[in-house]
């Protein structure tokens, strides 16, 4: 495996989904195989779950592990060409990459969206600079448009936790304070559609319709409280304003957060599910995007869901190691 953005990627899903329980039982079974290989992770963006995952991932296979802040300590990248570098970036992405990459085997990069230019970021630029001009097998670690090892570890939490062949598993959007990225809906609903077994639906209010590229077969529901009913797993998640269907409002929020708590998700939404989970990719913003009494409560599978980011990472190197 050369790149990491999509579940495609890793081909058949029902083989990855066993891997991953393979690495559960044994997260030390193939620690041989990156003897002498090193894993360079860098981080335009801040992160908790994605550094650490990761890192012990790369030290489950025996991989070295070198981490690099982009913004905290090293130069500050230019990632634009044809541009006159004399304000505060020393040093562009075209010379930085290959230097980075010799000294390393793979590359994981976090890149957020700007959310200023939607051709650019849904063209993954950043990531792709990598891809192009490292000559290192690259994964996403939260790229412009995706968070792929996210969506893996909640396809596994989801196969772990569900009670029916077929869940119905509910995407909704909930309100926030800050315009955030699409990353992590739009590859949760992918890797939803790509699953053997899910109903997919998602529900936002109007205007912030996903990707279609995401979201292709997944139901659209724009009454919340009609989208929870029967469901057995909420995922949660806000999202700025696409630009599918207002173009013009590439990245912005299109309401004051204010007017949009009845989104957020609390006990009285979540009493209309079928005795539903509660999955969210955190950080969360409680308050917003969900209650405390959700978020704590028996049916909350947010920690668990951080926990298997170790194992889908675990997987994805694996196969990475595996091709090298
Ligand atoms: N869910 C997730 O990617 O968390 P971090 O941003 O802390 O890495």
């Amino acid at each position: 495996m050369k790149s990491f953005l999509y579940a495609r990627d890793l081909g058949d899903l029902k083989q990855a989904l066993a891997e991953a329980q393979e690495i559960k039982a044994d997260r030390y079974k193939y620690a041989e195989l990156g003897r002498n290989k090193t894993a360079l992770l860098v981080f335009f963006n801040n992160s908790l779950r994605t550094r650490l995952s990761t890192q012990k991932a790369a030290q489950n296979l025996g991989m070295n592990v070198i981490v690099l802040d982009v913004n905290a300590g090293a130069w500050k990248l230019e990632t634009e060409r044809g541009v006159i570098m004399d304000g505060d970036k020393s040093e562009h992405l075209l010379e930085a990459i290959p230097v980075m990459a010799s000294y390393c085997d793979v590359i994981g990069i976090r890149s957020f969206a700007g959310l200023k230019d939607r051709d650019y970021d849904y063209a993954e630029t950043v990531y792709n600079q990598f891809v192009k001009h490292s000559g290192k097998p690259v994964f996403a670690m939260e790229t412009a448009t995706v968070h792929p090892l996210q969506a893996f570890a909640d396809l596994i939490t989801i196969e772990e936790h569900k009670t029916v062949k077929r869940p119905k598993v509910v995407l909704t959007w909930a309100p926030h304070c800050r315009c955030l990225p699409q990353a992590v809906p739009d590859s949760f609903a992918e890797w939803m559609l790509a699953a053997p077994d899910v109903d997919l639906v998602i529900t936002h209010p109007e205007g912030y319709e996903l990707d279609p590229k995401f979201t292709e077969g997944a139901t659209i529901e724009y009454d919340q409280r009609k989208a929870f009913e029967g469901a057995d797993f909420i995922y949660a998640k806000n999202w700025s304003c696409p630009g599918v269907t207002l173009p013009e409002h590439y990245g912005e929020m299109l309401h004051d957060y204010h007017d949009m708590m009845h989104w957020t998700v609390d006990a009285d939404h979540m009493a209309l599910t079928n005795d539903g989970k509660f999955m969210h990719c955190l950080p969360v913003r409680r308050g917003l995007i969900v209650t405390d009494d959700v978020i704590e409560g028996p049916n909350s599978l947010v920690i668990p869901e951080a926990a298997n980011r170790e194992i889908s990472a675990t997987v994805v190197l694996k196969r990475i190691l595996e091709s090298l």
